[in-house]
């Protein structure tokens, strides 16, 4: 039986959709069967991102309206045969309630391991829809105040749901504003959002971010994280070793 995950964020634009993409990429990638579904209705992009907004026949309002079998609205990639998409191209006019979207979620799962769900930004009704299809949240923040202050507000909601973990991402980290003391280290924010710190994902240049769908290590390290690594050790040897990098200039100035 897939373990749901969401992926969610207080403010818009810090990475959500980056985070699901990448961490579906890289389960995949280590031989788990990952479905990436896309649950910002309106403003979904994860099949973009994924490169497969043209192979979709079906969409996840198509499931739940009983146009097509749920298995029918998967997309499989074709770099990645581990993983799928589930997208939601459509903007449905009708209310659509979590437990008819978690309806069709638990029909695929058992021929899962990883249900990665990315949800709109906010706390409103899309958000409170994909955090009820999951079990597990996964916060992406970026360090500017603006949405630190935001996530704030979400992992509060979070705790108030029965999820089994919480973890932290902190994306777009810049080694040189960490060094110059100009933004809180990823540990610092972490207490400050009193959630552990799952991973940290550094700010990339454009040229990296055409290759979106294999930004490397972090994403490698967060997929090991998943698939049962220590939290501890793996934590502790993320945090050091990333730290070490900013702190010898790896990183732009
Ligand atoms: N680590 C990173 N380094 C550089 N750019 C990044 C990084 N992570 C994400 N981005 C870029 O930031 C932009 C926003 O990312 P993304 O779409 O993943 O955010 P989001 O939280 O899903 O946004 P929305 O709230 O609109 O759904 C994208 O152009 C993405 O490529
Ligand atoms: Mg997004």
């Amino acid at each position: 039986m897939a373990r749901k995950i969401v992926v969610t964020s207080g403010k818009g634009g810090v990475g959500k959709t980056t985070v699901t993409a990448n961490l579906g990429v890289q389960l995949a990638k280590s031989g788990c069967r990952v479905i990436v579904c896309d649950l910002d209705f309106g403003l979904n992009n994860v099949d973009v991102v994924l490169g497969v907004e043209n192979l979709a026949s079906f969409d996840v309002i198509d499931a739940i309206e009983g146009r097509c079998r749920p298995k029918q609205a998967l997309v499989r990639h074709p770099h990645y045969p581990n993983l799928y998409s589930l997208s939601s191209n459509r903007i449905s006019e009708r209310y659509v309630s979590p437990q008819a979207v978690r309806l069709i979620l638990d029909t695929i799962a058992p021929q899962f391991e990883y249900i990665l769900i990315d949800s709109p930004a906010g706390i409103d009704e899309g958000f409170h829809r994909a955090v009820a299809c999951a079990e597990e949240a996964l916060l992406v923040t970026t360090p500017h105040i603006s949405a630190m202050r935001d996530a704030d507000r979400v992992g509060n909601m979070l705790k108030g749901y029965r999820l089994t973990q919480i973890g932290l991402v902190v994306n777009m980290v810049r080694g040189d504003l960490v060094r110059r003391g100009e933004v809180l280290t990823p540990e610092e924010i972490s207490k400050a959002l009193r959630l552990p710190l799952t991973a940290i994902v550094p700010e990339e240049d454009k040229i990296f971010l055409e290759n979106v769908l294999d930004r490397g290590k972090s994403f490698k390290q967060l997929a090991n994280y998943y698939m049962g690594a220590k939290p501890e050790e793996e934590s502790e040897r993320k945090y050091s070793g990333l730290l070490g990098a900013f702190f010898k200039g790896l990183k732009r100035g």
